[in-house]
């Protein structure tokens, strides 16, 4: 696929893909959906890849789903494509790790599928909000569920009422966000950091994902219990083996993410 609102990159065992629909503000529309679909898959198949940053340029992280595009839709078309979910959900079911590395605005969708990914670098010049309100809808791609299990009722309420933005601070603050990066470091920094985890065995680190995502699906005997039986079944793998053994010998592991 010749990618136009995104582009891709290898490094090492990290991939990386921005956002460059720059003019919009990287707003969200289809092509970049399909694209930003199309470029996961491609990663998540690509067994040289062990963790994803996705992150935007210029102002913008993605400044949510395009109002233009939007604009005159009709209900038995939204439905009928299925609107929000089709091209839109690709992150979510992403068994490898996804870094969002918010270099903006990350706003509405955009805000969305910051919190689709697994975790948010945010620099200090990060701008959050869910302002869908404003322009006459409401969050739409779990906007107000994912902000509300982030941050709390009451914040994420007054966020999605009210449309207001909120600063990397505050964001830090509230719990969206990890760590907040000076924004000149910020992709460097989301590298290196996805750098650490596809240096560690592959296999243990998509059995740790799969199980904290776990803590948000199910109750907390439930989550244990899957916890353990995922904790069980490391020894099955030639890493678990490599990374005692390296242990032992005080020497760095070599796995082979099998
Ligand atoms: N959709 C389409 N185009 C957008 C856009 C969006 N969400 N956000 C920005 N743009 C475009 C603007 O139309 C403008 O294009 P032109 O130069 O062709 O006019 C360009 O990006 C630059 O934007 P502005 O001139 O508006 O920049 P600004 O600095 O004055 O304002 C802003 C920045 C406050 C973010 C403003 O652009 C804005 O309010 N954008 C919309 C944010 C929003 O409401 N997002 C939610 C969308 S709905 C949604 O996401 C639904 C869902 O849950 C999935």
């Amino acid at each position: 696929m010749n990618y136009e609102t995104l582009k891709v990159e290898r490094r090492g065992r990290v991939g990386i893909v921005t956002l460059i629909r720059t003019e919009a503000l990287n707003a969200l529309n289809n092509r970049l959906m399909d694209e930003l679909t199309h470029a996961i898959d491609a990663l998540e198949a690509d067994e040289a890849i062990g963790c994803m940053v996705l992150t935007g340029s210029g102002r913008a992280f993605a400044a949510g789903a395009d109002i233009k595009e939007m604009a005159f839709k009709t209900y038995p078309e939204a439905f009928g494509e299925d609107f929000l979910t089709r091209n839109w959900e690709r992150v979510t079911r992403t068994r490898k790790p996804v870094i969002a590395a918010v270099n903006g605005l990350a706003l509405g969708g955009g805000c969305e599928l910051a919190m689709m990914c697994d975790f948010i670098l945010a620099s200090d010049k990060a701008r959050f909000g869910q302002p869908e309100i404003k322009v006459g809808v409401m969050p739409g791609a779990g906007g107000t569920q994912r902000l509300a299990r982030f941050i709390g009722k009451s914040k994420a309420m007054e966020m999605c009422l009210s449309g207001r933005m909120m600063d990397a601070e505050e964001a830090e603050r509230c719990g969206l966000v990890s760590r907040i990066v000076p924004d000149s470091q910020l992709l460097d920094e989301a590298i290196r950091t996805a750098e650490v985890i596809a240096g560690h065995p592959q296999p243990m680190v998509m059995m740790t994902k799969e199980a904290v995502n776990r803590a948000y699906e199910t109750t907390l005997s439930e989550g244990v219990r899957v916890e353990r039986r995922l904790a069980q079944s490391v020894f099955a793998f030639a890493d678990q083996r490599e990374g005692a053994q390296a242990f032992i010998e005080k020497r760095p592991p070599k796995y082979k993410h099998r």
